[in-house]
């Protein structure tokens, strides 16, 4: 890992140490430390007790069954996960406390309150029951973050439908690909959504996406109704608004689940080229969604929650719905960009929704940096109490000027390391009790047994790094890959016997802090967005005129990693800047903006070892302008040279 030996000393280079104030120790909810030995001692125990903060229809009778790498959780217990959102509110004084407070790119704006959101999810739930939609199937979900999005997961899970949400960033291609993967034969979608005052064209993309799949149903929410020409297939699309018309205003039962019945599914990228649809089940995934609301998020009923991420990505899953709505907060969920109309939205948003708890991606914090703290300055951010960040490491300059800017040098901050396959924060502070680390996500969460290990298996000592591992199921873990169980296997526990591999290098350093260093597998993190570079590589070579390409993830002082593409054109194929922007697009349109390649390199040759594996970590050393470790095993060193030479002429 010798390129990560450079980030770590960058990472180390800030010394300072934040531990909590005395205030923020005092008023929190989890401020004994004694939890952390408690936890670890007796695991099931206390995600035992974490369970009693939820409804359960009937109780379950065992913890834990563990048959590595299989878990259940919660044994034979009943429970709905709408239910536990919702409706469990609507019979308390939270009754009329907003939900979701929805703010439109646009400017317009929609209030929730858990009794609204409760009629809305109802009526949501009927209209998916008309239109045939039973318990286990796969509902699939592209939508803008308008509020149907957030009511349309709630009314699967009410219904005990399977939701796969399918971000409204991707491709027809991508979506078609998870909706085949998923065998899912209804699809909710809207005319387009707002971005950066634009139209995202989604229902032409679904129409693309449906041709030769089960698709029966598509059901369309109109969000920019003129804006947008859409077409409405007879017989297969009806519009939201018309079908919850003709449902029933009456209460909808929530479907009793049993634990391990499946909640959602969603798809992320992994080594090869095709996405593995996660799944996540009712009771295990709700306990640690829930939890890590009141543990690292230190929820308050006061509180007023914004996660910036999109519900399409496992974050607004468990940090805008399951997680917030369960604890009973109220959550604001915002459609558009950071910087439309101006680039001070996110504050305006602040201030206007009074938001006490602010999460979002070192990505767009490094972003607000180069932008300047003028956008800051103008709005009273005094409301904030509590920072979070995710989706990548953050690096301590990007930590010190969230904490002097935004959080004014009061507000703690949460570093939360966890992925799709987790679905809760699994690595973070707890606000109350962690001393933090600009740049470490600190410590795993009480009842998460992690650890750093060497190639075979042991723990490093402090001081040392190696691969990030956890060493005992957790409620919240995937269940298996849909459809490709040997690929949850191979994956997760090939490499060490019932111990999970996330994937992610990382230093322990003399207080046994993690310090998270990135993937150690072919996936490239672009702004917090797991991209697999086989993903890519397929999408390149799909281009009539590409030989062959090699992907790899450089580092980007905004995105963290950014996407470079080196490409050998076929015979007779002549490069130019044009075919460098074809390029682009054809990648765009084979999988999503958040893939298009920061840079593509001609090459006459790719450098390969003599058994004709391409080599990654010197393309990498090549896009970092660092110097050339070693090369002999090179087939052909001369490769490196020209690669070197055209590669400096396209800066
Ligand atoms: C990968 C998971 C679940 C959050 C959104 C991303 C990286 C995530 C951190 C962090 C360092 C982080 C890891 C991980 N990552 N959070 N706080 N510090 N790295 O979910 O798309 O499943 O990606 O994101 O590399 O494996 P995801």
């Amino acid at each position: 890992m010798a390129d990560e030996t450079s980030q770590l000393d960058t990472l180390l280079h800030e010394q300072r140490t934040f531990a909590p104030s005395e205030e923020f120790r005092k008023q929190a909810n989890f401020n004994d430390p004694a939890v952390y030995e408690r936890a670890a001692q007796d695991p099931q125990a206390y995600w035992a007790e974490q369970a009693a903060n939820l409804s359960w229809f009937e109780d379950y009778d065992k913890v834990l069954e563990w048959n590595a790498p299989h878990a259940k959780w919660f044994l034979n217990g009943k429970l709905n996960a709408a239910y536990n959102a919702v409706d469990r509110h609507r019979t308390t004084s939270r009754k009329n406390k907003a939900a979701i407070m929805w703010e439109g790119e646009p400017g317009d704006s929609k209030v929730f309150t858990y009794e609204m959101l409760g009629r809305e999810v109802d009526k949501a739930a009927h209209m998916l029951k008309n239109l045939g939609v039973k318990k286990g199937d796969r509902v699939t979900i592209y939508l803008p973050m308008i509020p149907e999005l957030p009511i349309s997961l709630l009314a699967c899970a009410k219904i005990g439908a399977i939701h796969s949400v399918v971000f409204g960033g991707f491709s027809a291609k991508s979506l078609k690909e998870r909706i085949l993967d998923g065998d899912s034969d209804v699809v909710i979608t809207a005319d387009g959504g707002w971005r950066r005052g634009k139209v995202v064209p989604l229902k032409g993309n679904a129409d693309a996406a449906v041709e030769g799949t089960a698709v029966r149903k598509m059901l369309v929410v109109q969000r920019v109704g003129d804006a947008a020409e859409t077409e409405m297939v007879a017989g297969r699309d009806v519009y939201w608004h018309e079908e919850m018309a003709k449902a029933p205003s009456t209460p909808c039962a929530a479907e009793p689940m049993d634990s391990e019945d499946i909640l959602f599914l969603l798809y992320t990228s992994g080594t090869t080229g095709k996405p593995k649809g996660i799944v996540h089940t009712t009771a295990g995934y709700l306990v640690g969604a829930n939890t890590s609301m009141r543990s690292v998020f230190d929820l308050k009923d006061e509180d007023i929650f914004f996660c910036t991420a999109d519900i399409g990505w496992v974050t607004g899953h468990t940090y805008i719905v399951y997680g917030p709505l369960s604890a009973g907060a109220t959550v604001v969920m915002y459609e558009g960009a950071p910087d439309f109309p101006a680039r001070d939205r996110f504050w305006e948003i602040v201030e206007k929704y009074s938001v006490t708890t602010l999460y979002t991606a070192p990505t767009s914090i490094r972003t607000f940096m180069k932008w300047g703290p003028q956008y800051v300055e103008n709005h009273n951010l005094d409301t904030l109490r509590l920072l979070g960040t995710v989706g990548e490491p953050i690096n301590p300059e990007a930590w010190m000027w969230y904490h002097e800017h935004i959080g004014k040098g009061r507000c703690p901050i949460v570093d939360t390391w966890w992925q799709t396959e987790t679905g809760s924060a699994m690595i973070a502070p707890l606000p109350g009790i962690t001393e933090t680390k600009p740049g470490s996500a600190t410590q795993p969460v009480p009842g998460i047994l992690a650890d750093v290990v060497d190639e075979n298996g042991n723990s490093v000592e402090p001081g040392h790094g190696g691969y990030l591992v956890v060493k005992h199921p957790w409620p919240s873990m995937l269940r298996t890959v849909w459809g490709d169980d040997d690929r949850f296997k191979r994956t997760y526990f090939g490499q060490f016997e019932g111990t999970y591999l996330p994937g992610d290098g990382a230093h322990k350093d003399k207080d046994s802090y993690f310090w998270i260093l990135g993937r150690i597998d072919d996936v490239i993190n672009v702004s917090g967005h797991r991209i697999g570079t086989m993903e890519v590589e397929s999408a390149l070579v799909d281009h009539n005129a590409v030989a062959e390409s090699a992907v790899i993830g450089r580092s980007h002082e905004v995105k963290g990693q950014a996407v470079t593409a080196f490409v050998t054109v076929k015979e007779g194929v002549e490069t130019s800047p044009e075919l460098v922007q074809e390029l682009k697009q054809h990648v765009v349109d084979k999988i999503g903006a958040m893939a298009r390649p920061e840079e593509i390199i001609f090459t006459a040759e790719l450098p390969k070892t003599r058994s004709a594996k391409i080599m990654r970590r010197l393309l990498r050393d090549i896009a970092e302008g660092r110097v050339i470790g070693d090369t002999t095993t090179l087939a052909d060193p001369s490769v490196v040279e020209s690669l070197k030479n055209q590669y400096s002429n396209n800066e």
